[in-house]
């Protein structure tokens, strides 16, 4: 993946005329305050190119059964399962929509009765400070209807924000593990920079971790700011990376505000032609009624006080291949079929987990874009952002510890990671950073 960065400029020559007007557009505006339905408006944009954005609305948005408003401005669309976008990808017009998996993965350690979106391993103090995080749009108080999915409705200025209607739902990612820590594309602007762990090539079925949410503030609107799992296989170099991801992201390009929101992601070959954000094209198959993929997450952790976190569980079904995600302790919200991929359909070759922000260096200084919460790792609880009960799952499908894990951060002045292990939070690690500082100028 290190000639991701190529890839990016290549494409922006082919736009010629039309690319740096828009991009010029999009760098000068700051998030903070910013009202995003202006830039779009101001925006000279033609009647053949919003016919386009509308068929493709219409193509992915599906007809809703109800409507949800949520109070974040968010329009849920509840819509039949059977007709929901993933049945629209060619190899999956006559896939049989399971209801649930062949099998959990078991757990090596038994864990006693669990509340919602807690952990049994926790102290008794913790507990009373960390709780599970939820979804702004059930604040309405209106349900998905049973046999219907939770669907983000995605609007023409979503569509408008991308680069392009090829761009819209899709992630431009540079990124190499073989790639030295002093390269010259991670100084070289428009870069992304990570705080992650990650596994050893080996046989990976699966993994788990518990995330606490933050609401990091983004200085560009193109940049973004997540944290998430990565489940990979095939070559980083190559074209035909396999990647499943979940986690949470701040985006403004992409929801068109900065808060936290759930999200997925998959591609099959590197991030090219394949894969997606969330639904936003065929392929992911939602099974969850409560849960809308995209949507934000409330409440968020604060400095200091209460800390929310979401686990997140991705793993194989033994028996037919589809790679599942779970969601808090139990709750199922869906999977990517077998037959999207290729490397992945036997098995992962590394786990990574982490936070990963864009740093597009407007005005030729490090974009104070925040990751996890904005602290380095070493301010620790309730300040700096953690991942804990990092797992994996085996070829048996049992989960466990992952060991030999290392940790990675192309520049530790920015954003950083120290790993650790205790009992209750097993391996675990705090990451994140401000981003632009005396020492990262
Ligand atoms: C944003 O701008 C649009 C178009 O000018 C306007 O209709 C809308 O009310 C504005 N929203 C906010 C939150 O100011
Ligand atoms: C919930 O959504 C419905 C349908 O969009 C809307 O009519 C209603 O006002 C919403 N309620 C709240 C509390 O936002």
């Amino acid at each position: 993946m290190g000639s991701g960065g190529v890839v990016i400029r290549k494409r922006g020559f082919s736009f010629q005329a039309l690319l740096p007007l828009f991009l010029a557009f999009f760098s000068l505006q700051k998030v903070s305050g910013l009202n995003y339905t202006i830039n779009v408006n101001n925006r000279q944009v033609s009647s053949l190119r919003l016919e386009r954005i509308q068929r493709h609305l219409n193509k992915i948005n599906k007809p809703p059964v109800i409507t949800i408003q949520s109070p974040d401005g968010d329009i849920i669309d509840c819509v039949h399962k059977r007709k929901q976008p993933a049945l629209d990808h060619p190899l999956l017009k006559n896939h049989k929509i399971q209801r649930k998996p062949s099998e959990m993965p078991r757990s090596v350690k038994v864990l006693k009765e669990e509340e919602e979106g807690g952990d049994s391993k926790r102290s008794k103090e913790e507990d009373d400070i960390i709780k599970g995080a939820w979804q702004m749009w059930h604040r309405n108080g209106t349900r998905c209807p049973k046999g219907t999915v939770p669907i983000r409705r995605s609007t023409e200025h979503d569509v408008l924000r991308a680069k392009s209607l090829f761009d819209f739902g899709k992630k431009q990612r540079k990124f190499s593990l073989h790639r030295q820590s002093d390269a010259p594309d991670v100084v070289s602007g428009n870069g992304h920079e990570h705080a992650i762990a990650y596994t050893g090539t080996q046989e990976v079925y699966g993994a788990r971790a518990t995330i606490n949410v933050w609401d990091p503030s983004i200085q560009m609107v193109n940049e973004f700011s997540l944290s998430q799992i990565w489940i990979l296989s095939g070559s980083f170099d190559g074209s035909d990376l396999n990647s499943i991801e979940a986690g949470w992201q701040v985006s403004p390009e992409l929801y068109g505000d900065s808060r936290p929101r759930l999200f997925t992601y998959w591609t099959s070959d590197s991030y090219q032609a394949t894969g997606c954000y969330n639904l936003l094209c065929a392929g992911f198959i939602q099974t969850n009624s409560r849960i809308a993929i995209g949507a934000a997450i409330s409440p968020v952790s604060s400095f200091s006080t209460n800390q929310y976190d979401i686990t997140i569980l991705i793993w194989k079904d033994p028996k037919l291949g589809n790679w599942w995600m779970g969601f808090g302790e139990n709750m199922l919200v869906g999977y990517w079929p077998a037959e999207l991929f290729t490397h992945l359909a036997d098995h992962a070759t590394m786990v990574e987990w982490g936070g990963e922000v864009v740093n597009s260096r407007a005005n030729g200084e490090h974009t104070s874009t925040q990751m996890g919460s904005g602290h380095f790792a070493e301010d620790g609880f309730q300040k700096a952002s953690y991942f804990r009960n990092l797992e994996i799952v085996d070829s048996d499908n049992s989960l466990s510890s992952a060991q030999d894990i290392s940790i990675l951060a192309e520049n530790t002045n920015c954003y950083n990671i120290k790993s650790s292990y205790n009992n209750e939070w097993g391996i675990h690690f705090y990451y994140g950073g401000p981003g632009k500082n005396p020492q990262c100028p």
